[in-house]
C-alpha cells in the first residue's frame, strides 16, 4: 500500500516507519503525500489510540527533505513543496490523537521540522538534530524558523538556523526540543507506547481540545486565551466531563466513551 512507509497497528498505536534507510530516510514527495494518506488513518479510524513515526534502521530518523528530488526546483516549485509539506506537517500538529515521534539516529532539515510538527519527540542517545539547510544556501521550508523558536526560544533557534550545526540527543533534551532520551529503540519505543496509553486513558476530547488550545498559543491570528475559555465551556457540554466528574465524587475511575 506504501512505496516509502511501513506501517503496523499495534494493540491501537500505530506505528509508522520511514522506510528509505538507504538515503537515511530522506523526505521525498512521494513519502509525503503516504503520509499525507497516513496522517488521515490516524484522525479517522477510531481504534486508534495515537501513533508513534520513527525511521528504519539505526542511522536515522530522517536525514532532510530529498536533497536530490529539490535540487532544480524554480521559487515556484520551492513555494509549492514548502506549502504542500507545510500542510501535512500541520495535520501532525493539529491530529486530536498522541502523535509522538522517535527519533532514532539523524533528524536534520526536514526530518527535524516533521518530528517538531509532531507532539513530542523520545530520542536515542545517537540522534543527533539540526536544521544544516543554509549550508545548502537555503532555509527550512518545513517550518523550523517558527517551530524551533518555540520548543528552545529565540536565541538557541537563532544559533542552530544560522549556523547550521548538529546537536545531540542530549543537547537537545537540555533545549526542551526532546522529552526523553534513551539508550536502545525498544527502550524509547516502550517509553513512546506507555505515553500514548496513558493520555488514552484521559477523556479523549480533552485530549483533542488540550491539543487545540496548546496550538492556539502559537497561532497568532487566533487569541489563544480566548480559545482556550471558549473549549473549556465546550468540554463542560460533554458526557466525559459527566463521567469525569462523576467518577472523582464517586471515588471511582473515569469511563470515558469520547462523547
Ligand atoms: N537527501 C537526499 N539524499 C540523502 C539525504 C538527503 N537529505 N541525506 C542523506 N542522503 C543519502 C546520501 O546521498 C547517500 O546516498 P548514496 O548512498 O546514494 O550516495 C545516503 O543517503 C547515505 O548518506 P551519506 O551522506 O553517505 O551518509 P553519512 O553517514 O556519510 O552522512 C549525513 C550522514 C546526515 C551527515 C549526510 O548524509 C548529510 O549531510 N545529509 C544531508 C543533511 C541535510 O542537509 N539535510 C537537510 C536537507 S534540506
Amino acid at each position: 500500500m506504501y512505496n516509502n512507509l511501513l506501517v503496523e497497528n499495534q494493540n491501537g498505536i500505530l506505528i509508522i516507519t520511514i522506510n528509505r534507510e538507504d538515503k537515511l530516510n530522506a523526505l521525498n514527495i512521494e513519502l509525503l503525500s503516504e503520509l499525507k494518506k497516513v496522517v488521515k488513518v490516524v484522525y479517522d479510524d477510531k481504534t486508534i489510540k495515537g501513533a508513534i513515526l520513527t525511521g528504519k534502521g539505526p542511522k536515522a530518523f530522517a536525514a532532510g527533505a530529498d536533497i536530490a528530488e529539490f535540487a532544480s526546483f524554480t521559487e515556484k516549485q520551492g513555494i509549492e513543496l514548502s506549502q504542500s509539506g507545510g500542510a501535512i506537517f500541520k495535520s501532525i500538529e493539529e491530529c486530536p490523537k498522541p502523535f509522538l515521534a522517535l527519533n532514532n539516529g539523524f533528524t536534520l532539515g526536514g526530518g527535524c521540522e516533521l518530528a517538531m510538527a509532531c507532539h513530542m519527540r523520545i530520542a536515542t542517545d545517537n540522534a543527533k538534530f539540526g536544521q544544516p539547510e543554509v549550508a545548502l544556501g537555503i532555509i527550512p521550508g518545513y517550518g523550523a524558523t517558527q517551530r524551533l523558536v518555540q520548543l528552545v526560544g529565540k536565541g538557541k533557534a537563532l544559533e542552530l538556523l544560522m549556523t547550521g550545526n548538529m546537536i545531540t540527543a542530549a543537547e537537545a533534551k537540555d533545549l526542551g526540543l526532546v522529552n526523553y532520551t534513551f539508550a536502545s529503540i525498544e527502550e524509547a519505543m516502550d517509553k513512546c507506547k506507555e505515553l500514548i496509553n496513558k493520555i488514552a486513558t484521559q477523556g479523549p476530547l480533552a485530549i483533542a481540545k488540550i491539543i487545540d488550545c496548546v496550538n492556539c498559543y502559537f497561532d497568532h491570528n487566533i487569541d489563544g486565551f480566548e480559545e482556550e475559555s471558549k473549549l473549556f465551556g465546550a468540554s463542560m457540554n460533554t458526557q466525559d466531563f459527566k463521567e469525569g466528574t462523576t467518577a472523582f465524587i464517586e471515588k471511582r475511575k473515569a469511563v470515558f466513551t469520547g462523547q
